[in-house]
């Protein structure tokens, strides 16, 4: 079933305290909303989250899987060690991800089937850089990065995949995609989604957007047609901002 979505992707930002403080503010003023309400924070402040977090509808979301199922991985986190805790969704694919440690194709389609094996839900990131949209082939970089990784997935996945559309160049940056080329990419993507697989697939599927989204701009995103919602990061460290946003998704 289609959802409206805002999660928010705290990133690498927050000590256990103010962690604390931010669910406690979500958790008195979040309120009853049809939005699904999600939040990443750092692994560290998973258990945490979850324990503060129950009979609260607002799921905790792992920023980051490894590869392989268990082993001499320092550093590591394996989806395993994620369900201990009570988490049953990741992120994957995050441009911060591709960019910073390498992550290409390959090893993200290896972390989503991973994470389904596992029985992870996964919010798979894409988008093209500046580059790709100046040179106007943001619509091919796009379709390359889910040809090589969703597309080859089983219809039957799909129920577990929300997809988070995240042009590399409003991330962080302030510049948000306007409304349009939000809708413009979704709109591609659900329509691929459907001749590749079903109608139903298609119009089940969560798409939502990120890249600077904040409470100024989050209405006139939320209310295009094939845009179900939000990955929001910095504005998400805002209790305040991070409410309001999920309030435009209503
Ligand atoms: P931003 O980040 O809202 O700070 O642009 C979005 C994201 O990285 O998911």
């Amino acid at each position: 079933m289609r959802k409206k979505i805002v999660a928010g992707n705290w990133k690498m930002n927050n000590s256990l305290n103010e962690t604390i403080n931010l669910i406690n503010d979500l958790k008195q003023n979040v309120g009853r909303t049809d939005v699904k309400v999600m939040i990443s924070p750092s692994f560290p402040f998973l258990k945490t989250a979850v324990d503060q977090l129950k009979d609260v509808n607002i799921e905790v979301v792992a920023q980051n899987i490894n590869d392989n199922k268990s082993g001499a991985y320092t550093g590591e986190v394996s989806t395993d060690m994620l369900k201990s805790v009570g988490v049953y969704t990741t992120l994957i694919g995050h441009s911060e991800r591709r960019a910073y440690y390498h992550e290409n194709d390959e090893l993200l389609l290896k972390k989503i089937n991973l994470a389904l094996e596992s029985n992870l839900n996964i919010i798979f990131c894409f988008g093209e850089e500046l580059k790709d949209r100046k040179s106007n082939s943001h619509f091919d970089i796009v379709k390359s990065q889910l040809d090589n990784t969703v597309m080859k997935l089983d219809a039957k996945s799909w129920q577990k995949i929300v997809l988070a559309y995240e042009p590399v160049w409003a991330i962080g940056t302030g510049e948000t995609a306007s409304a349009d080329q939000a809708q413009e990419i979704h709109e591609f993507v659900r329509n691929y989604i459907l001749e590749k697989f079903s109608h139903k697939i298609a119009n089940d599927l969560s798409i939502i957007y990120g890249g600077s989204v904040k409470p100024s701009n989050a209405v006139e995103i939320f209310n295009k047609k094939d845009v179900d919602g939000g990955l929001i990061g910095g504005a998400a460290l805002n209790s305040n901002d991070f409410i309001q946003i999920i309030k435009a998704n209503n």
